[in-house]
């Protein structure tokens, strides 16, 4: 049976780190068919994410680039690796994410530039840089093509302690829909997953440091104090995140577009 994803070229970003988020979208988009690019700004963990890639899919259908979203020239690199190597680009996931965590009082206008950079600058020129190939999508897909930007709940809920990263995520939510709206005339659905509480390395080192501050007896008790706060009182696996990536970005979703995926179990209160 063919994937749901069968023959298409995404483009995934902040794939860098084995067991996150990016990774789990590359490896779902992999099992149904898709050939897959990669992206990260770090390499350490290569081997084993291609190594991890091969078991998901044919070997020759991922590759890995280095890629620092926030720089136009490694997006035009990027774009045009990704054509040269597949042939055109149908999928385009901005997932690299970062998060300084502090408020207006103690965040640095540096750091606040740092973060919008990677949550929302880094959106725009990755849309702007794959547009073009984005744009031949319909030509080989019913559906045309698809965006797909992870955001947060961070982008609904405020935060005093985190300020960054709720502006940011929140810019990217609007960015998503002035995006849907401008590309759906050339069939390019743009979309956004808002993850809740999702166990990736990253947040259980930040879990580690509520622990060593005292604020918890150990991981466990963190996650489930924090995921008790949602509806649902789980968390999630970046896995079980990836399903909603591989929806939107199928033509199951041909409809949808300027949507928003809450992907969190009800945490919070949405704005
Ligand atoms: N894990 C969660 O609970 C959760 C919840 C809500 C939203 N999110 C979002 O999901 C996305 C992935 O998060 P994750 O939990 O997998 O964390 P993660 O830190 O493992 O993933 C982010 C990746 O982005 C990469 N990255 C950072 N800056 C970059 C840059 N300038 N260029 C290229 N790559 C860069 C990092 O190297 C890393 O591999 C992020 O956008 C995050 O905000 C995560």
């Amino acid at each position: 049976m063919a994937g749901r994803l069968e023959g298409k070229v995404a483009i995934v970003t902040g794939a860098g780190r084995d067991g996150n988020i990016g990774v789990a979208i590359c490896e779902a988009y992999l099992r149904e068919g898709a050939r897959v690019v990669g992206t990260d700004f770090r390499d350490e963990e290569k081997a084993a994410i291609v190594a991890r890639m091969g078991r998901a899919g044919p070997a020759d259908a991922f590759r890995y680039l280095l890629h620092d979203v926030t720089s136009e020239a490694d997006w035009a690199r990027v774009a045009q690796e990704t054509q040269d190597a597949f042939g055109g680009i149908d999928i385009l996931v901005n997932n690299a994410g970062i998060s300084i965590h502090a408020g207006i009082e103690h965040t640095s206008l540096d750091d606040l530039r740092k973060v919008m950079a990677v949550n929302h600058d880094a959106l725009f020129i990755g849309m702007k840089a794959c547009l073009p190939a984005l744009k031949s999508s319909v030509q080989r897909f019913p559906g045309g093509g698809s965006i797909v930007n992870n955001l947060s709940m961070a982008s609904y809920m405020p935060n005093a302690h985190n300020i960054g990263y709720h502006v940011s995520k929140a810019a990217g939510r609007m960015l998503t829909l002035c995006a849907a709206l401008e590309f759906g005339p050339a069939k390019i659905r743009v979309n956004s997953v808002h993850p809740g509480l999702t166990m990736t390395p990253l947040i259980r080192e930040g879990l580690a440091d509520y622990v060593k501050m005292g604020a918890y007896e150990d991981v466990d008790a963190a996650e489930a104090s924090i995921a008790g706060m949602g509806a649902l009182g789980i968390s999630s696996d970046p896995e079980d995140t990836a399903h909603a990536f591989v929806y939107l970005a199928s033509d199951e979703a041909r409809f949808v577009t300027g949507a928003s995926i809450y992907h969190d179990g009800a945490i919070g209160q949405r704005y």
